[in-house]
């Protein structure tokens, strides 16, 4: 029988171990403010935002979002940034991306204070990260990590296969599995026989960017699949990047789109911030 991870069970026993913390801090004294800056109104970025505002507000921390218009300078955006860095109130700063293109989003990440950056996007942050230091996590890959320990999946000595190496997912995803003692493989899209290394993995990872591209070929019998991937296919309805209704038999466990590592990201998000003010 497949295990279909509950990722909206799990995101909502952590946002509720997240308001009973805050509640803690909030009696200590200690507020929270996170800030949101969202540039234009992409319809999915719209969605996240509201989420994430709707999430802070469940858990008991305050929220300023900034909703700004599409052709908003970059002066202007890093202006609000230094106001955010400098303002001692504000402990967490989240852009969301992706930005309109006349504004260099590299400079954008660089510009939050680490101490704030509770998207884990700062090359601080990053580097510690690799270090395996203490600091914030990478919201959807640490999310990964919870959805597979809390359904009771080993990761230690286990093959571990990662489709896709982006700065959000991919890269973060290698590292959180290198710290739990797996055995790690980045795929990409120049990785030669493609299926051939997937059918390694315990866990498999799909993080592609391309509707129901996984298959039961791709995958060993017995895996692992978790699907990072969020579409609407021809019919309008969400799915992942892996084809689950191929995959599913052949998984011990999988994630579902809706409802598998969505939630993850934002519940994980209000953990950092809620660790924000340990630096
Ligand atoms: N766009 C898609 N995912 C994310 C995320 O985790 N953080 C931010 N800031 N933007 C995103």
């Amino acid at each position: 029988m497949t295990k279909i991870i509950d990722g909206k069970a799990i995101s909502q026993a952590i946002k509720d171990e997240c308001r009973a913390q805050a509640a803690k801090y909030k009696e200590k004294g200690t507020e929270f403010t996170f800030a949101v800056i969202q540039v234009g109104s992409d319809p999915a970025s719209t969605v996240y935002v509201k989420n994430k505002k709707k999430g802070c507000e469940y858990i008991g921390i305050n929220s300023l979002s900034y909703e700004l218009a599409e052709e908003t300078s970059e002066d202007y955006l890093l202006k609000l940034i230094d106001e955010l860095n400098a303002n001692e109130k504000v402990t967490g700063i989240l852009v969301q991306l992706p930005l309109p293109k006349h504004i260099d989003e590299d400079k954008v990440i660089l510009a939050i204070d680490p101490d704030k950056d509770v998207d884990c996007f700062h090359p601080e942050n990053v580097g510690n990260l690799s270090l395996g230091r203490d600091g914030f996590l990478p919201c959807t890959p640490a999310g990964i990590i919870e959805l597979l320990k809390r359904s009771g999946i080993e990761i230690a000595g286990k093959e571990c296969v990662i489709i896709g190496r982006s700065n959000i997912v991919g890269k973060p995803m290698a590292l959180l599995l290198l710290r739990e003692n797996a055995t790690v493989t980045i795929a990409h899209s120049k990785t030669k026989n493609l299926a051939e290394v997937t059918q390694r993995a315990d866990i498999l990872i799909v993080a592609v960017g391309r509707p129901k591209m996984i298959t039961a070929e791709y995958i060993k019998d017995g895996a692992v699949v978790i699907d990072v991937g969020i579409h609407r296919d021809e019919n309008n309805k969400l799915c992942g990047d892996v084809d689950f209704s191929s995959a599913m038999p052949l998984c011990s466990a999988i994630t579902p789109v809706p409802g598998g590592v969505g939630p993850m990201t934002i519940a994980m998000l209000l953990k950092n911030c809620l660790n924000a003010r340990r630096k």
